[in-house]
This record gives C-alpha cells, sequence and structure tokens, in this order.
C-alpha cells in the first residue's frame, strides 16, 4: 500500500518563480544581446529573443496572475539596466516607473518580491566601453543600483546585485557562448573581480538606502566529482573546478580575499557584503581529467543511467540540490534556492525532476538547515541565450507566434505544493507517479 503523507516546510516558506529581463520581456534592442542575436552564428537556429514573453508589452499581469492563482508567494525577476540607463547621461524616469508598476503589481498580488540587478545583460554603451572589464564599471553600476533601489525599495526588500558571476565570466569571457566572445583567462580575472567590486559597491548602496534590506549573491552551484574517484588527478581537476567555479566569487565575499585561475588579490570592501546564499542549482557533472589544455584539463559528463532532459542540457541529479545547500550552509546565513528547473516541452521529465529536488530541499530543512525558499526556473518558456528557443523550461509553454500560454502538468503539480507548504504524497501519486518509491518507500 502506498502511504498516505505530507512532507511540510516552515512557516513563511517562499514558493516562486524566477525571470530575467532580457529573457522574458521582449523588445529590447540597446543591449549587449540584441546586438548579439544580431551577429550570424551566435545563437542556435539564429534565434532573437524578439517579443520574448512580451512583458514589455503588458503580458506580466496575467503573467503574475498565473503565478499567484497557482498559490505561488514570491517572485524574482530583473531589472534591465539598458532601459533605466538608456545613454550613460540619461535616466529614464518612465522605465523606472515602469518596473515600479510591475513589483506593485507582485505585492499586490501577494507575492514577494525579489530583484536581481544585472542578469547577464547589460547596456550596448556599457559593452562599448570594455564592460566589466572597465574599472569605471562597478562605479556606474553602484550609481544605476541606486537609481533603482530610490525608485523600487518602497515594495522590494530581497535584492541580487549580480546573477550568476560564475556563470557570465564562463560563458563570456573563457567559452565565448555569450557576449563579448572571448577566451581569455586574464580578463576573466578582471571581470570577476569587478562584479565583486559592483556587487560590494551595490550592497552598501542598498543598505544605506533601505534599512530592512536583505542582499544576496547568487551562485550557480555545479555538484562536480571526480569520474574516477581513485584517480588522484581526477580528483585533482575537481576541485580545481570546484574552487574556481563554484567558490571563487561568493568566498571573497566572506574575507575580501579573491582567488581564481591561480590568480589573487584582496578586494577589501567585498567583505561582509551577503545578507542570504542563493544557490541556483541544476545538475552534476563527473569530472576527469583530460590531457588538452580546453577546458583546464577536464572533461565533463553526467552520471551514467541519469534520466538527461529535452537536449541533454540537464541530467536529473536531486541529491545535487542537497550537496549545493549544504555547501551553502558553510556561510551561516538564510539560503534561498533562487533558480531550479530543467528544459521539458513535453513535461516529461518536469515532474519527477521538480519533486525530487524539492524532496532533498525538504529534507534540508528537516534538519533545521536555513532554507527559506524556492524560486523554480520558470514561471513562462522564455529565450534561453545562446540556445535560443530550442529549451524550454516554462511551468506554462509559450506559443511564440501567438503568445498564446500552454499549460503543462507541472503547474499543477507546482500549486498542489504551494497551497500546500509541502509535498503530498497525493500529489506525487498524481502527478509524478513514478518518483512515488523515491519519495514515499513502501
Ligand atoms: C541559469 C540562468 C538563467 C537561465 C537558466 C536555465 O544559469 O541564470 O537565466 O538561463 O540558467
Amino acid at each position: 500500500m502506498t502511504p498516505s503523507a505530507t512532507y511540510h516546510f516552515p512557516a513563511g516558506f517562499l514558493w516562486g518563480t524566477a525571470t530575467a529581463a532580457h529573457q522574458v520581456e521582449g523588445s529590447n534592442t540597446t543591449n549587449n544581446w540584441s546586438d548579439w542575436e544580431n551577429q550570424a552564428g551566435r545563437i542556435k537556429n539564429g534565434d532573437k529573443a524578439g517579443l520574448a514573453a512580451d512583458w514589455w508589452g503588458g503580458r506580466w499581469k496575467e503573467d503574475f496572475d498565473r503565478a499567484a492563482d497557482t498559490g505561488q508567494n514570491a517572485h524574482r525577476m530583473s531589472v534591465e539596466w539598458s532601459r533605466i540607463q538608456p545613454t550613460p547621461d540619461h535616466w529614464s524616469e518612465d522605465v523606472l516607473d515602469y518596473y515600479r508598476q510591475m513589483v506593485r503589481g507582485l505585492v499586490e498580488r501577494g507575492l514577494t518580491p525579489m530583484v536581481t540587478l544585472h542578469h547577464f545583460s547589460e547596456p550596448l554603451w556599457l559593452a562599448e566601453k570594455g564592460g566589466w572589464e572597465n574599472p569605471d564599471t562597478p562605479g556606474l553600476f553602484a550609481a544605476f543600483t541606486r537609481k533603482v533601489v530610490e525608485a523600487l525599495k518602497e515594495y522590494v526588500s530581497y535584492w541580487v546585485p549580480v546573477n550568476e558571476p560564475n556563470t557570465y565570466v564562463t560563458c563570456a569571457y573563457l567559452q565565448g557562448v555569450f557576449p563579448p566572445g572571448k577566451k581569455d583567462n586574464a580578463a576573466a580575472f578582471t571581470v570577476l573581480a569587478n562584479l565583486l567590486r559592483g556587487h560590494a559597491a551595490a550592497y552598501q548602496v542598498i543598505h544605506a538606502l533601505q534599512k530592512e534590506a536583505r542582499v544576496g549573491s547568487c551562485t550557480n552551484y555545479r555538484s562536480f566529482q571526480p569520474k574516477r574517484p581513485w584517480l588522484p588527478l581526477d580528483r585533482f581537476i575537481t576541485n580545481f573546478l570546484a574552487a574556481n567555479y563554484n567558490d571563487a566569487f561568493i568566498r571573497t565575499l566572506v574575507k575580501g580575499r579573491f582567488n581564481y585561475l591561480g590568480k589573487r588579490v584582496r578586494i577589501s570592501e567585498a567583505a561582509k557584503t551577503q545578507d542570504f546564499v542563493g544557490v541556483n542549482y541544476y545538475s552534476r557533472d563527473l569530472v576527469a581529467f583530460n590531457f588538452s589544455y580546453a577546458d583546464f584539463f577536464s572533461q565533463r559528463s553526467y552520471p551514467p543511467g541519469a534520466q538527461l532532459s529535452q537536449t541533454g542540457f540537464i541530467a536529473n541529479v536531486p541529491e545535487g540540490m542537497y550537496e549545493a545547500i549544504d555547501w551553502a550552509r558553510r556561510f551561516d546565513l538564510p539560503i534561498l534556492i533562487t533558480e531550479n528547473g530543467v528544459e521539458d516541452s513535453e513535461d516529461r521529465l518536469r515532474p519527477r525532476y521538480l519533486v525530487e529536488h524539492l524532496h532533498q530541499v525538504w529534507r534540508t530543512v528537516n534538519f533545521n538547515w536555513p532554507v527559506k525558499g524556492y524560486f523554480h526556473w520558470t514561471l513562462v518558456d522564455n529565450f534561453e541565450w545562446e540556445r535560443g528557443w530550442s529549451q524550454r523550461f516554462g511551468l506554462w509553454g509559450l506559443d511564440l507566434a501567438t503568445q498564446k500560454r500552454i499549460r503543462r502538468p507541472s503547474v499543477d503539480l507546482y500549486a498542489a505544493i504551494c497551497k500546500e507548504n509541502g509535498i503530498a504524497s497525493s500529489a506525487v501519486e498524481k502527478y509524478a507517479p513514478e518518483s512515488l518509491p523515491v519519495l514515499f518507500p513502501e
């Protein structure tokens, strides 16, 4: 007989989804990404963000309704710097006002807003000055932060200055798949150091303007494991990746000592500049030593036998979520899962991925580890960067041609969890029956 039980979460747990401006707004034409999309060969199938989910045209209203109607009580979104500061000497009050309407719209619907200030995209004018390689950029970012916080602070107290600095620097300055498309270790070092300076400056600006602010980092945590644990070279290269990819940025927020790709510098102002740890967890990599210098002598693969997502981008490894939270715990601060999800237009793997990852989150709150909320990536299908529209991460699907939303079964699964503030065996049985023996063994 199937046991009937519910894994409850603590009262006040935040349940939401996460989005990013360039991925959902549409009609962004003056940032580095729109420029990148116009260059041949940069985006899969030549896709462009285009209208995206048309939030700039007002469809955020119906999507926020969807979130609220399905039991969510929080939402993480980002603001687009290139709209707010279209030229170096001009701030758009209209745009700030529009974002104010959006965050007020969240609060009016009972959704606690979290705002990310930099989520991969930046103004083209900034990119043309060298972006985050330019030592002036942290100061410009602080000025931008001031404008946003002044405009939105009535409604927002959770802030993330920079989304996934580790993904940004890796994709844009090591792998060359994000703009500006560089493969340059020295530039990567400079950029990550300046992102730390920008984060630190934003932290001070936010706290000076808002006493109750909670400002967090947001790391894309990969669960790296040696492919052949008995082989010292595999262990060495795994530790190298973990130290540089997962740890380098956030560790600097503890004592101000930045150590990345074999170089170090002191960034004292970055010490003690986070109030919570944001964890984005998607998957695990097995790491093997490789004689080629590419990818720092490493070759990554997914655990044999793991279920893979539709395009093979993500392996379903829920234990990695537990590991990610255990890692985040070392900073001794509240933890928020700021992203987790899977690309799946047919919603075959998503229900299972969702409940199995949330089960791991539940295990950790059950030990009183301080996890305060979970934001699923994402609410509605959106533009997935260099992978374009080939990946569909939404609880709701999106028909780009008509802007019609498609309600995937995971909508109702996630709604059942949010409304219950827990994972009920009945919901798992109904929406993810394959996971029943995993979560509720007989
Ligand atoms: C994360 C990004 C987010 C989205 C998901 C799938 O790394 O922060 O914008 O692309 O991956």
